[in-house]
């Protein structure tokens, strides 16, 4: 949610800048700027996609080798060319970006108005920048001191960095509950709100803990510090991602690449935790904290979303074969209703980003009320993996497009692990039993890779449908969640509306909907409750609906009722999310790109949403 990127050092600074705000544009994409120093600070902002902000900056003035850029997802004021970053103090010696939420903006704002400020934009990023120009001026102090002093006053969160013309060759950056990464070169410093733009120059990077203060000057050490000016040692890490994970490798979406990247991703998730061999699961996190986990009264997930959606996969999972109680809760919920917390309680985030503001915060209540902490986070260094007591990251792979594929599928083979894990030590599963799971788990990336193969079958059904107005998925057990995902993920990138419902609970409502106009996505695999599922088949086309099913290999019932079968192949009723949501991700992929919606950076959304 809004991506930085700043770089000082020997290099030419624009095209790093624009670089990297490509690669983070799927942060926000609202408006893109840039401030380079020449001889004053030359700012170039634009609405629109950073493609447009270098049509803008073309044969304008863009040489010097420090510069700050910034693209937006519009929290305070409309996307605009004026509440585009970076913004500058009233005498424009200080430009600054900014990714969060300054709270007390408003009040902040009276006051410097009142001591004869004047602001551009609508933002809370111009606020803070006045600020720190106040105190530098009142103070009479270095911007470092000024810095640390207007950033007491600021309630909210923020990843920032400041271009300063007094001091040509040095950045300041700071953070608190918003994700910044510094990358260290030779003599040169890269920063960016992830490390996606900063892993083709530099491996080695240190990420700022909240209230910590860099100070990064060409050709010196990082000076750290935090808001209280102790200072700090700079404890740089080694990088791991690999730049092939950040391209598109020819596909021509990121969405499409990371759909297909799943049978990868989802063998990486197991490596090292399941043993291929005899069917061994071990994973780290719960060995580390065995006597908690063995001891829980309940388990509660906590997530927004799609994370959300494998919550409620793992909740099946976990209290079919492990026997423990599940609760599945929002965290924008959670966390303002004060929640029932003990401390015989496990509390585990689940996360693509690992950034989620309502996730980071539901996590820390559950923290303060003395409960097990855990993550299950993509995005390794995150927030929510450095706040957690223990963890199991995905290892899925960086995921670029908006709408989350790979992710999904690598939290529920984790929650999978998680449940073989926690029904071996509780005793609830037989040895046989176990072993069967575990193999037949570790030989689900095969089957990914034939259900890949239904594409063209669901591009073909995506044709058919592709101008319905509104869409119905149902499934049931524990392929009601994925009939939530499924919907979705339809909305979010083809702006269809569209709805999941347990197929049982469609007689209470939805069936109104039904008509010759109106899609159902059944989820109809030959599991527990397939028999139902047909019946529920059969109502929709008693009232003219039609039937696009997701069925097992060979079958017949659904096949005669349905207008279209998507057949997958038979697997453990515990695995089928697993595959069963593969053709789902197609099916919103090419109707998104038949009715030609930007795939991987849809409107209003953005991939890691770092306010509440
Ligand atoms: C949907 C989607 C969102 C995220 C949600 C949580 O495709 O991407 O619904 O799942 O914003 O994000 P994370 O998992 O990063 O906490």
């Amino acid at each position: 949610m809004c991506g930085i990127v700043a770089y000082v050092g020997e290099r030419e600074a624009y095209p790093i800048l624009i670089k990297g705000l490509k690669r983070l544009e799927y942060r926000g994409y609202d408006s893109a700027g840039v401030a380079l120093l020449g001889t004053r600070i030359n700012l170039y902002k634009k609405q629109g996609k950073v493609s447009e902000l270098e049509k803008y900056a073309e044969g304008k003035e863009t040489a010097s080798t420090i510069g700050i850029g910034h693209t937006r997802w519009a929290t305070h004021g409309a996307p605009n060319d004026v509440n585009a970053h970076p913004h500058t103090s009233g005498d424009s010696n200080l430009a600054l970006i900014h990714n969060g939420i300054i709270e007390n903006y408003d009040s902040l704002k009276k006051e410097l108005i009142n001591r004869g400020h004047q602001f551009s934009s609508e933002t809370d990023t111009e606020v803070l920048i006045h600020l720190i120009e106040e105190v530098k001026k009142i103070e009479k102090c270095s911007l470092l001191t000024a810095v640390q002093l207007a950033l007491k006053e600021v309630i909210g969160a923020y990843a920032i960095v400041i271009l300063s013309k007094e001091d040509p060759d040095t950045l300041i950056v700071a953070k608190k509950s918003s994700p910044l990464v510094i990358g260290v070169g030779e003599g040169e410093f890269y920063v960016a709100s992830d490390a996606t733009p900063i892993i083709e120059y530099t491996k080695n990077v240190l990420y700022l803990e909240d209230e910590d203060i860099a100070v990064l000057t060409k050709g010196e050490k990082i000076q750290l510090t935090n808001i209280k000016n102790q200072q700090k040692t700079a404890n740089t890490i080694e990088l791991e991602m690999k730049i092939e994970a950040i391209e598109k490798g020819g596909y021509e979406h990121f969405m499409l690449k990371e759909i297909y990247e799943q049978p990868t991703s989802i063998r990486n998730s197991m490596l090292g935790r399941l043993n291929t061999v005899n069917g061994e699961v071990v994973m780290g996190g719960i060995e580390e904290y065995e006597h908690k986990f063995m001891n829980a009264k309940r388990i509660i997930f906590v997530a927004c979303g799609t994370s959300w959606h494998a919550g409620l996969v793992g909740e099946y999972m976990i209290e079919s074969l492990a026997r423990i109680p599940v609760e599945v809760e929002y965290a924008s919920e959670f966390r303002y209703r004060n929640p029932i917390i003990n401390s015989d309680d496990i509390v585990i985030a689940i996360s693509q980003s690992g950034e989620t503001a309502d996730t980071l915060a539901a996590l820390e209540i559950a923290k303060e009320k003395g409960a097990l902490i855990y993550g299950i986070c993509n995005v390794v260094g995150s927030s929510i993996a450095r706040a957690t007591d223990a963890g199991s990251y995905t290892h899925a792979g960086p995921e670029i497009g908006v709408a989350s594929t790979k992710a999904f599928t690598a939290q529920v083979t984790i929650l999978a692990l998680m449940a073989l894990t926690l029904a071996k030590k509780k005793g609830s599963i037989s040895e046989s039993r176990y072993r069967e799971l575990a193999l037949e788990l570790n030989n689900i990336p095969n089957i990914v890779e034939k259900v890949l193969e239904t594409n063209v079958a669901v591009e073909y059904i995506s044709d058919i449908y592709k101008d319905a107005k509104n869409f119905l998925y149902l499934g049931r057990g524990i392929n009601f969640p994925v009939a939530l995902e499924g919907a979705l993920k339809l909305k979010e990138i083809s702006y269809i509306h569209a709805e999941g419902y347990p197929a049982a609970e469609m007689k209470h409502g939805p069936i109104a909907l039904i008509d010759a106009d109106m899609p159902v996505v059944a989820i109809a695999t030959k599991k527990n409750s397939y028999e139902k599922v047909v019946s529920n088949i059969q109502e929709v086309k008693a009232r003219n609906g039609k039937i696009i099913a997701v069925v097992t290999e060979g079958d017949t019932a659904v096949k005669e009722i349905a207008d279209h079968v998507i057949e997958i192949p038979d697997v453990d009723d515990f695995f089928d999310p697993l595959i069963t949501v593969i053709p789902l991700q197609l099916l919103s992929y090419h109707i998104a790109v038949m009715r030609g919606c930007n795939v991987d950076q849809p409107r209003n959304l953005a991939k890691s949403v770092t306010v509440e």
